[in-house]
């Protein structure tokens, strides 16, 4: 089978990795489409590719929606009956005021729209809320993302990523992995894409995900929506049980690089039966984890610096178990590899348990150097 993946980020690497265990990698003419990120799904790209009769894994514009549009993921939440926090939907400031004021103490403010993972605000103070429910609405912030705000009571617990694979009425859900949002050790720092990532997460054994998904597969057909793709479940471990936090509509970026390493058994026909509607293949994953470092550009998540040149990627490699993924990197020519990008490198290795798979990703991370590179070095720990 020949795989295209659409995308150039570090999970759009892995994807192209694990894929090429079992098919054929091709830039186009495929037997299979694999959409990497969430705005082409939102504008309609997997819609565009089926019209012209390719096989596609990626959801049509209408279930993309759930990322592109977090008061509909609300909306959809309640009607399916998925736990989620208590929220309101706003336009206007001063209604959102006042229900901020209602809440018992955490906030957290959200763009509606796409911002590529920095539109969540989570303060204790109700100052702070407020002002930034203004700069969101007044567009001074993200723009038209921003200027309707899903607001919503914080919760607290830890937290989950689970990655599943539809076809429209069944799911193939992945081993749980957790990704490390937070710019700087400790969890501190502003929010960012994702600094790293683990799999699988230990507190999560012997939970099971798929009344969750099943729901939600349930409430979107309902809708008359077919969804086939990733449905990427933020979740929160809540003294309440478990609680949807958000959607996603693509495989997680950096959560890809430590779930996909682990699968065992041949992912291009799970992703072309989940797009052909015919899901059958059990996911099959190896017992060994794997964890992922994420090096980051000078200047991350603000204004990272791009040029900068980068060494030590093979000798990175050689260490046992580790792979490293290209997030945001340029080569010109003959010349040396440079960065291009905020999130640069995704450092991973895979090993017996995470403590081996951290020691071997920290290793590997040990002999890569750019000027201003960042890193946490509490990934897993
Ligand atoms: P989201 O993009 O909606 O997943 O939000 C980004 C991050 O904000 C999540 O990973 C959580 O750490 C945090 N977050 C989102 N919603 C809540 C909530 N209701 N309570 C506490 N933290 C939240
Ligand atoms: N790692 C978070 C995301 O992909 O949205």
């Amino acid at each position: 089978m020949k795989v295209c993946v659409v995308g150039t980020g570090g999970r759009e690497h892995a994807l192209r990795h694990v894929l090429a265990r079992t098919s054929e990698v091709v830039e186009e003419d495929a037997d299979l489409y694999v959409i990497g990120p969430e705005a082409p799904l939102v504008e309609g790209l997997a819609d565009r590719l089926r019209a012209e009769g390719k096989l596609v894994f990626g959801p049509g514009a209408d279930g993309a929606r759930l990322e592109g549009s977090k008061a509909w993921m609300k909306e959809v939440l309640a009607a399916a009956g998925v736990p989620t926090a208590r929220h309101g939907v706003f336009r206007e400031v001063e209604p959102a005021v006042e229900f901020l004021k209602s809440l018992p103490g955490l906030y957290v403010v959200k763009t509606d729209g796409l911002a590529a993972g920095k539109g969540v605000l989570v303060t204790e103070s109700l100052a702070d809320a407020a002002e930034d429910v203004r700069a969101k609405l007044s567009g001074s912030a993200f723009g038209p993302a921003g200027r309707t705000v899903v607001i919503e009571e914080g919760l607290s617990g830890g937290e989950l990523s689970v990655l599943a694979v539809c076809d429209g009425s069944r799911a193939a859900v992945l081993p749980t992995a957790r990704d490390f949002k937070r710019a700087a050790d400790g969890d501190t720092g502003p929010n960012t894409g994702g600094m790293g990532a683990y799999s699988p997460v230990p507190d999560a054994a012997g939970l099971a995900f798929d009344d969750v998904i099943d729901r939600t597969l349930g409430e979107l057909r309902r809708r008359g929506i077919e969804y086939r793709g990733v449905l990427y479940a933020g979740l929160m471990l809540t003294p309440e049980g478990v609680k949807v936090l958000e959607y996603n509509v693509r495989f997680g970026d950096p959560e890809a690089q430590v779930v996909l390493p682990r699968y065992a058994g041949d992912l291009a026909a799970l992703l072309a039966e989940a797009a052909a509607g015919e899901l059958r293949s059990q996911p099959k994953c190896v017992d060994d984890a794997c964890v992922c470092v994420v090096l980051a550009a000078q200047g991350y998540p603000v204004s990272p610096r791009t040029g900068d040149v980068i060494a030590g990627v093979e000798d990175a490699r050689q260490v046992e178990g580790a792979l490293v993924f290209e997030a945001g990197v340029a080569r010109h020519g003959e010349g040396p590899l440079v960065t291009a990008g905020g999130r640069v490198l995704d450092v991973c290795a895979v090993g017996p348990g995470v403590d081996e798979a951290r020691r071997r990703a920290y290793e590997a991370v040990s002999r890569i150097s750019f000027a201003g590179m960042q890193y946490r070095t509490d990934i897993a720990a």
